[in-house]
């Protein structure tokens, strides 16, 4: 079986009503990344950190997966697949798709904010300050914040260096180390970029521009995929 790689980010999951990060009407454009995503925000203001995630969190159990998270899930049938995601939801599971690594965390899970193997699933309900974890400290959102480690970045590394088709889809390529994998996929024999917003003089050497948004493209390229396998 040929071994497929899906890279995701934020643009995969835009069609389900989930903002990106970087777009006009992006989430970085209403909230200051140092306000809500780093470690020094949890410490000054957890409060509105707890916030910021408690509203994505719910946002993300109201919506559904769109064409392009199903689409990529029938992969799984013809491909050794596996979805490398930079997004924090949990739509390409719930559309199907078997593995998934989670490179900045998932929002359904909470942890110690002093011990990071302290892991709890929770849903899409809310983090209060003073709820505490099992080993007794406030509970934070599992996800990876700026200058915080990528600790999936390891795994992702040898699975990405020995994939025979990659798919990159929805993602800015801005925030590193994450955008740094694709160049990894050195054995790949077809690499494809699928976004609305990019043009061919702005993608890597060796990546052909689907250009078009995942609902709208990802259906017709995984059929030609899986007819071509
Ligand atoms: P960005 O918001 O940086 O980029 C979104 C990409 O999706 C852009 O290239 C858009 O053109 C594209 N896009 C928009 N709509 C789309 C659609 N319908 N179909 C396909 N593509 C579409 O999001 P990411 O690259 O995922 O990290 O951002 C990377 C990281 O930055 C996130 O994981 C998050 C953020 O800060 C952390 O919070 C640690």
């Amino acid at each position: 079986m040929k071994k497929l790689v899906v890279f995701s980010g934020a643009g995969v999951s835009a069609e389900s009503g989930i903002q990106t990060f970087r777009d006009s009407d992006g989430l970085w454009e209403q909230h200051n990344i140092e306000d809500v995503a780093t470690p020094e925000a949890f410490a000054k203001n957890p409060a509105l950190v707890l916030d910021f995630y408690n509203q994505r969190r719910s946002r993300i159990g109201e919506v559904q997966p769109n064409e392009g998270h199903k689409s990529l899930a029938l992969l799984d049938s013809a491909f050794e697949t596996t979805v490398i995601t930079q997004n924090i939801d949990d739509l390409h599971e719930r559309a199907g798709s078997k593995n998934i690594l989670h490179l900045h965390g998932e929002i359904t899970k909470a942890r110690c904010s002093k011990n990071s193997n302290d892991i709890q699933s929770i849903g899409y309900k809310n983090i209060e300050i003073g709820q505490l974890s099992k080993s007794g400290h406030q509970l934070r959102p599992h996800i990876v914040w700026f200058g915080e480690a990528v600790p999936a970045y390891e795994d992702a590394l040898p699975i990405i260096s020995n994939c025979d088709i990659l798919i990159v889809v929805g993602t800015s390529l801005n925030v590193y180390p994450a955008a740094g994998l694709i160049h990894y996929a050195t054995k790949a024999e077809q690499k494809i970029i699928v976004d609305p917003n990019m043009n061919s003089n702005e993608i890597p050497d060796g990546f052909e521009l689907k250009k078009g948004s995942a609902a709208s493209v990802l259906p017709n390229l995984v059929q030609q995929l899986l007819k071509a396998n």
